[in-house]
Formats: C-alpha cells, structure tokens, sequence
C-alpha cells in the first residue's frame, strides 16, 4: 500500500499536516529523530484522526536508515519537514545548521532517488525573500538570507531546482511559509518550544501563562502604522491543509514550483497582542525595547500563485489563531 513520509512528524507544522493527511485519507509513515520534538504527539496525532501511524526514530542524516524506511514501505512521496529552525541558534551553531539541515537533505534525497521516489514537498521559509525584496512577496523575486538558517533553506531550494532540471522525472515544491501560529481545535498538539521562544507568538503566550513577566516589543518606530513590525501570521491548520494540495499537485506534476503558504495579510505586533489578550481574556504586558538585529519592517504574502496552482487559500482570521492557540497553551 503506498504511504507518504513525514519527516518532522512529530514537530509543530509536521504533527498538524499528519492529521491532516490522515482525515483526507492518505496512509503515513512520520520519520522523525526527535531532537525537538517528542514520541508522545505521535500518539497524540493518533488519538485526534483516531488512525494508526507507522513511525520510525530516525535521522535524516543516516542513509542506510533512511533507505531501510525505503526498503521496508512503499512510498510514493515525501513531505519534508525535518530541520532545526531557530534562526539565533543557527548563528551561534552554523555548521549544526548547515549539517542538519543541508546533509539530512541530501542524504533523503539520495535514498529517495535510490528507490525511485521523486515526489518531494519541502518546507521553505518566507526567510528566502531576504531584505531587498518589496512586499507583497512574489515567487519569482531573487531569494538571499541574513543567518545561516535562512541560507541552509536558499541551498536546499537551489539544490531540488537542479535536481529536478537534472531529472525529468521529479516533482518538486518549495512551500514558502509565513509565519504560522494557532493550534488544532482538539488542543492536543501546538506549538511546544523548549527553553525561552524566539518567536513573538509563543513568546506572548509564555507571558499570559506567567511563565515570563512582560513581552519586548522589539521597535516601536518603523515605518508602519504603529511603528512595530508587520508579519503575515497564519493558522497552522490552515498551513497544515495547503500541504495536501501541494502533495496533490506533486503527484500529478514534475518539475520545481516555489509556493507562498501566507494570508496576504498584515498583523502588527501590538495588533497580535491585543487580538491574543480579547482570545484569552489574559492581560500582555509590554514593553518597547530596541530593534532585533536582521529584522525587516513589512513581509506579508503574494497569494496569487497558490490559489492559481494549488487550489489553495488561507481561511481562518487572527482572532481564531489566537483562540486556538490560546487553548493549546492553557490546556
Ligand atoms: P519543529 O522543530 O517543531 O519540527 C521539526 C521536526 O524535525 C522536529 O520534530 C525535529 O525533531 C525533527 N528533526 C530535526 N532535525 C531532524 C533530522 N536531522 N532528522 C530527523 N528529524 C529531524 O519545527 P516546525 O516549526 O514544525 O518546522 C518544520 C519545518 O518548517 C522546518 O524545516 C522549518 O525550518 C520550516 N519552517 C518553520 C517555520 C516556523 O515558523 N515554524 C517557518 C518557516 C519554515
Ligand atoms: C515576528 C515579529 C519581531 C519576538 C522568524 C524567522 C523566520 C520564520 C519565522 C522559520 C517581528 C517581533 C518577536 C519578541 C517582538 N521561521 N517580536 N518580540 O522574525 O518574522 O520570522 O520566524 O522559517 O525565518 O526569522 O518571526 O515571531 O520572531 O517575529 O517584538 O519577543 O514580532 O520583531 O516584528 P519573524 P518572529
């Protein structure tokens, strides 16, 4: 029976799409060395679809492991989630970044080529679209970065372009998220990061729960309405639905096409942070502290391409986000 592979299955935007894949019917196998996640949200995952996974403990790095999943399954297709994503770390730890991130790559890839899999969904990252570009986003834009997290994504993007130029036979699409936030309805499985969050998000929601005292608002006088940044949030389900569709087109298509997952639209940090208060009732204090180094102002999506070529649109608001989320966090 043929399955798809999840690596990164048990991370926050992998565990989403898994339930999603398995509402919509598709057999999985989730391959995850769970240096950032943990076994239970697989479990979890189980209990919301009420489906079984078949789950390997395994490091995209490792090739003979990597092609024992190959040998002992049928897979006809790869959604690639598995990478270390903190952007600060990433320059304290380059060659972690690049090793992990880069290798495992390579190393899935030639596993997949070795059985024949070329059908390949990877997680890219609005970071590509770099400083220069103006908003909204397009596609085509040139792609740079400011940190080696955002480069080990450039390198992976240009190597599955060659690849796919190279080889007639591989579908592949770069899905460019925005910046996803929220959590499933069920609250079993949200985002969940270790140590102090880098990301405004979950660092909000550490501060409604009282494990953190005030929120720094990094930069109150860019050029925006309110003079703090501007970022395209997103509903993780909604990101979560997008891969289904990105899984459908690659199936049925080859080449390489780079894909916005975004709304197109807007949110302030203080826009977040009031729609956060009204979702939990909870109070988020604030203070203004100076701009975080390798920050932009404004990045939202174009949106045109993954309507037109994935059949796909965002649905849920910011308010939504925030209650989903809010009740993974309270939970
Ligand atoms: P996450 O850390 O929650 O999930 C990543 C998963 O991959 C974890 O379960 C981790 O244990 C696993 N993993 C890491 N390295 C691995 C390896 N070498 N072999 C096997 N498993 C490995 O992160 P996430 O937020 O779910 O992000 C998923 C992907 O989406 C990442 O590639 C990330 O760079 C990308 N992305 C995330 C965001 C975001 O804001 N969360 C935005 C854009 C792109
Ligand atoms: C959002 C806004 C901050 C924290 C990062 C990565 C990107 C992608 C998503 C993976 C900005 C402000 C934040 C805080 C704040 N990840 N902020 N106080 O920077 O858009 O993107 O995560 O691919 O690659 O760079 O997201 O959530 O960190 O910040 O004021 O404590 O919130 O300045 O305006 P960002 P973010």
């Amino acid at each position: 029976m043929p399955h798809i592979m999840i690596t990164g299955g048990a991370g926050y935007i992998g565990s989403h799409t898994c339930v999603q894949l398995l509402n919509a019917g598709y057999d999985i196998i989730i391959a995850d060395n769970f240096s950032n996640s943990k076994p239970e949200v697989v479990e979890k995952i189980e209990r919301i679809s009420d489906k079984k996974v078949k789950l390997y403990e395994a490091d995209m790095r490792d090739f003979e492991k990597v092609c024992e999943i190959f040998g002992e399954n049928e897979i006809e297709a790869v959604i690639h989630f598995a990478g270390l994503k903190a952007v600060g770390e990433s320059c304290e730890n380059p060659l972690e970044y690049y090793h992990n991130n880069i290798c495992g790559t390579i190393e899935l890839l030639r596993a997949m080529k070795k059985y024949s899999c070329k059908k390949i969904v990877f997680s890219s990252s609005a970071t590509v679209y770099g400083t220069d570009n103006p908003v909204p986003y397009i596609e085509h834009y040139p792609t740079s970065a400011t940190n080696p997290y955002g480069y080990s994504k450039v390198a992976i993007e240009r190597i599955l372009i060659d690849l796919a130029a190279a080889d007639s036979e591989w579908g592949v699409c770069l899905l460019r998220y925005f910046n996803p936030i929220g959590a499933d309805e069920s609250g079993l499985i949200g985002e969940e990061p270790s140590g102090i969050p880098n990301n405004l998000f979950p660092y909000i929601a550490r501060v409604a729960i009282d494990k953190l005292s005030h929120l720094n608002v990094f930069g109150d006088d860019y050029d925006t309405p309110d003079g703090t940044g501007i970022r395209d949030y997103i509903h993780v389900v909604d990101l979560a639905k997008g891969h289904l569709n990105a899984l459908d087109y690659v199936l049925k298509n080859t080449g390489t096409q780079a894909v916005n997952l975004g709304t197109g639209k807007g949110t302030s940090v203080l826009e977040l942070v009031a729609a956060f208060e009204k979702a939990s009732g909870k109070k988020i204090e604030y203070k203004i502290a100076p701009r975080r180094a390798g920050d932009i102002a404004v990045c939202y999506a174009d949106t045109k391409k993954a309507k037109q070529i994935l059949n796909w649109q965002a649905e849920s608001d910011i308010d939504k986000m925030c209650t989903d989320g809010w009740r993974f966090i309270s939970a």
